[in-house]
């Protein structure tokens, strides 16, 4: 049996030969290629810590099994900088104090940047909250969080508009 896989991560192609067929992709970015920045809290799905974009989409990575996405495109908190330059969502969280150990600060970032993509948060604090909901934060730092995800959509939606005029 093949336990071969690609993977695109941050842009990079990565060949990884599995050794065991139940490894996560949380275990893979972690422990296969010393992508670090995904966090694991509770390993099970509840707290989302470990949120990567896969194909898009952000996903709980501790429950995604590996060898069930060869070819597959992932984003990490560590290919959102554009070199020295913060992605706005990353930007924002700074300026608006969203974290305060920042264990869960790299999937709080990945969810809030999958939200925007989805464009379903609109401007609504609520709205962002509920979408937001499965990203815990141990240190309560929700109020600045959901200010975060408000100023980086603005942000983003205007650099929309600039580039399409
Ligand atoms: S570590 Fe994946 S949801 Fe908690
Ligand atoms: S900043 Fe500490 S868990 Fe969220």
């Amino acid at each position: 049996m093949d336990l071969s896989i690609s993977l695109t991560v941050n842009g990079v192609r990565r060949d990884v030969a599995l050794d065991n067929p139940r490894v996560t992709l949380l275990d893979l970015l972690r422990e296969r290629l010393d992508l670090t920045g995904t966090k694991k809290g509770c390993d099970r799905g509840q707290c989302g810590a470990c949120t990567i974009l896969l194909d898009g989409r952000r996903i709980n990575s501790c429950l995604a099994l590996a060898i069930s996405h060869d070819g597959a495109d992932i984003l990490t908190i560590e290919g959102l900088a554009q070199g020295e330059e913060l992605h706005p969502v990353q930007a924002a969280f700074i300026a608006h104090d969203g974290f305060q150990c920042g264990f869960c600060t790299p999937g709080q970032i990945m969810s809030a940047v999958g939200l925007i993509r989805e464009g379903q948060a609109g401007d609504d604090p609520e709205r962002v909250r509920e979408a937001m909901s499965g990203n815990l934060c141990r240190c309560g730092a929700y109020a600045g969080i959901t200010e975060a995800v408000l100023e980086a959509q603005k942000t983003l939606a205007d650099a929309g508009r600039r580039d399409a005029a």
